[in-house]
């Protein structure tokens, strides 16, 4: 029997650094929700093994260390796994996190129960294995579930550029910086946009002077109407909130005719089996 899990696109609406660790891993406060692209990754009970396809599969090594890989060894689970790639490696919005996240619920579904500190596999896993809008703390290891949040349309744009995240990281020039406001029960996209105007991605800035690239992704994306655009994660895929679906989509085309990556979405419907 072969399951079937999402690993949905993971966007960081809001995210402010506000302190580092002992080990150099940086607190965050982040509002996060997922899209309705992602990757998907289907597991067959079998001895491990793990292989690629889709259209970014060329970004990525189906060795030992992939994260799929470890996620299934971290849980002792035995399953060949199928990742479909369909969102840009390396690029802010989850990618391997939200693999091992998938791979981890499917385990489960097959009754391999979840591992502990599975941030240890990537500070993301943790938000990922819930799917949900949530409010990420620490360095990515304190989830809470947040409700639904309003109907969004949104695109996803990505100028084809890799962002290392540890060095985006390091460029930052503060890393102490005030929490987010308080997040409330937010009425309609006009009241969370609102919310959205008081925060920030703090990792940005470092972002674009890794890559300048993302600037005019961003500068793009609000030429084209959004009404608000935003780097996710430490980059380099950025969103842009737009006012409706016809919208979103004809943004995405204007946008792909620069040969980026650019998909009009809207926020995953469901929060995924647990
Ligand atoms: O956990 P993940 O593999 O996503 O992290 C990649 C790198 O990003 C870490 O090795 C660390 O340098 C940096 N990082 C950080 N603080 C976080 C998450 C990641 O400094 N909360």
């Amino acid at each position: 029997m072969t399951l079937t899990e999402g690993a949905p696109a993971k966007l960081n609406l809001a995210l402010h650094v506000t302190g580092r660790r002992g080990d150099g891993y940086h607190l965050l406060d982040s509002l996060v929700c997922f899209a309705a692209v992602g990757d998907v990754v289907t597991l067959t009970p079998g001895p491990l093994s793990l292989t690629i396809d889709g259209p970014f599969a060329a970004g990525l090594e189906a060795g030992d260390d992939n994260l799929c890989l470890r996620a299934a060894r971290l849980a002792g689970g035995q399953a060949a796994i199928r990742l479909t790639k369909a969102l840009p490696v390396a690029s802010g919005i989850g990618g391997g996190s939200a693999d091992a996240a998938a791979v981890l619920r499917g385990l489960a579904r097959m009754g391999h129960p979840l591992p502990d500190r599975t941030e240890r596999l990537g500070a993301d896993v943790p938000v990922c294995l819930a799917s949900r809008p949530a409010r990420m703390q620490g360095i990515g290891e304190v989830v809470t579930p947040l409700p639904p949040l309003p109907a969004l349309h949104m695109v996803l744009v990505n100028p084809r550029v890799a962002v290392p995240t540890p060095a985006i990281f390091a460029g930052l020039a503060q890393r102490d910086n005030a929490p987010l406001p308080p997040i409330p029960t937010f009425a309609d996209a006009d009241a969370l946009i609102g919310w959205l105007a008081g925060t920030r991605n703090d990792l940005q800035a470092p972002a674009i002077a890794a890559a300048p690239i993302i600037a005019q992704v961003l500068d793009a994306l609000s030429a084209q109407g959004a009404r608000l655009a935003r780097m996710s994660g430490s980059g380099a895929t950025c969103f842009g909130l737009f006012a409706d679906a016809g919208a979103a989509s004809r943004a995405a085309a204007a946008l792909a005719r620069n040969g980026w990556w650019a998909v009009p979405t809207e926020l995953a419907s469901a929060p995924a089996p647990r």
